[in-house]
C-alpha cells in the first residue's frame, strides 16, 4: 500500500495541518495502522539500504534526508529504466542483500532504484507528516489513548505512597500534542516545566529537535527530573541508534529522576531478539543502572517507569554483552525488534 498523496499543508482528509497540535483529524483506525506500519517499513528499508551502500548520514530530519538522497541519486543513479518490482524487492531486501557481502554494480543500481522509490513515497508524498497524523489518531482514547495518562496516574500513586515527585522538569521526546494529560494544569505542581521535542514540529510549543543530536548536559541543572520516551525507540530504524538513544536517556536524566518508556507490546513479547528480561533486567537495570518501579502491559502497549539509581552506567558490559543482536527465540511470525550497543 502506498502512502496516500496529500498536498503539503493539508491532511489526508484535506484539513489544515496548522492546528494538528490541538485538533486531530479523523482517520479510520485501520487506515492509521496501515500508514504507521507502512512508514516504519519504509524507513527501516531505507536505513538498511544506507548501510548496504555505505552511505553515512547521521541526521534524522526528513527534509535533510530527502535532500541528501536526491543529491546522492543525482550523482550515482545511472540506470533509471531498470525492471524492478520494488515492493517485492523491499520485502526480500534482507534476504537478497546481506550486510558484509560484496555488492555488484548491478546491485548498486537496483538499490539506488529502491532508494529513489522509497524517498518519493516517504517524503515527496508527505510521509512523516502523514505518519504523525496517524500517530495522533492512535492517541485518541478509543484507540489506545494518550500514554501520559498512565504516567500521571503513576506519579500520583508514587506521591500518595510517600515518595516526593513534585516540581519536576520534564522532557517529552517525540511529542505530537501539547494538550496531553501530562500538560494539564491540574498537574502543574508535579510537572513544573515541559520541554517538548520532535523530529518534526506541528506546534510552536514543540521544538523541532532530534534527541540523538541534542547537546549533552554539562551540569545536573541541564538534566531532567522526568523524561518521557513514548513510542519513540521503536521509531528509530537502526538498532545501534536505539542503543544510543537508551544511553542518552541515562545521560539526560537526573539522579533519582524518572524515565517513562513506552513500546508497542510485540517489541518485548514477539521479537526474536528482545524480551522483557533483556530490556528491563539486562539493558535498563544491569547496563544502565535504572530501577524498574512501575510496569503495565495493555493489549498493544507496554509502559515502564524507571528510576535512575545514579549517574554511573556500564558501557563496557553493554558493548560486550549486547553489542550485536542475538536470537532469544525464533518462531514464524515473530518480529526483529532489537536494541544494540555496537
Ligand atoms: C509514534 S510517534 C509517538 C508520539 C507520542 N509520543 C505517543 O506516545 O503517541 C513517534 C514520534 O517520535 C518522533 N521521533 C522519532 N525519533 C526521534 C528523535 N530522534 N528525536 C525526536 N523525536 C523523534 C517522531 O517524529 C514521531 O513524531
Amino acid at each position: 500500500m502506498a502512502l496516500l498523496k496529500s498536498k503539503k499543508n493539508t491532511t489526508i482528509t484535506g484539513k489544515s495541518l496548522n492546528k494538528l497540535g490541538t485538533k486531530p483529524v479523523n482517520i479510520k483506525p485501520k487506515t492509521t495502522k496501515k500508514i504507521i506500519n507502512r512508514y516504519h517499513f519504509l524507513i527501516k528499508c531505507r536505513a538498511y539500504i544506507f548501510q548496504l551502500l555505505n552511505l553515512k548520514f547521521t541526521k534524522t530530519d526528513d527534509e535533510e534526508i530527502n535532500n541528501f538522497v536526491k543529491t546522492y541519486l543525482k550523482e550515482n543513479m545511472r540506470n533509471v529504466n531498470l525492471e524492478v518490482n520494488s515492493e517485492e524487492e523491499l520485502l526480500n531486501l534482507r534476504k537478497n542483500y546481506q550486510k558484509n557481502k560484496k555488492i555488484s554494480s548491478n546491485d548498486i543500481d537496483r538499490l539506488n532504484f529502491l532508494l529513489n522509490f522509497i524517498t518519493e513515497e516517504i517524503v515527496d508524498n508527505g510521509g512523516l507528516q502523514k505518519y504523525q497524523i496517524a500517530s495522533i489518531m492512535g492517541q485518541n482514547s478509543d484507540r489506545g489513548g494518550d500514554s501520559s495518562k498512565k504516567l500521571m496516574s503513576w506519579i500520583l500513586e508514587l506521591n500518595d505512597s510517600g515518595k516526593s515527585f513534585k516540581d519536576m522538569s520534564a522532557l517529552e521526546i517525540g511529542c505530537l500534542r501539547v494538550d496531553n494529560v501530562i500538560s494539564q494544569h491540574k498537574y502543574k505542581k508535579f510537572i513544573k516545566s515541559i520541554e517538548r521535542i520532535d523530529l518534526n514540529s506541528n506546534h510552536p510549543d514543540i521544538k523541532k529537535e532530534d534527541f540523538l543530536m541534542k547537546t549533552l548536559p554539562e551540569s545536573n541543572e541541564q538534566k531532567y527530573d522526568l523524561i518521557s520516551c513514548s513510542l519513540v525507540v521503536n521509531f528509530v530504524p537502526d538498532e545501534n541508534k536505539r542503543g544510543e538513544m537508551m544511553i542518552r536517556l541515562k545521560k539526560f536524566c537526573k539522579n533519582q529522576g524518572l524515565v517513562f518508556l513506552v513500546l508497542p507490546l510485540p517489541c518485548v513479547t514477539n521479537s526474536r531478539f528482545t524480551d522483557d528480561e533483556l530490556l528491563v533486567t539486562k539493558i535498563m537495570e544491569q547496563g544502565l543502572n535504572f530501577k524498574l518501579i512501575k510496569e503495565h502491559k495493555s493489549n498493544k502497549i507496554v509502559y515502564y517507569l524507571f528510576q535512575n539509581n545514579n549517574s554511573v552506567y556500564n558501557e563496557k558490559y553493554l558493548k560486550k554483552n549486547h553489542g550485536s543482536k542475538r536470537i532469544i527465540k525464533n518462531k514464524p511470525g515473530m518480529n526483529n525488534f532489537c536494541i544494540t550497543f555496537g
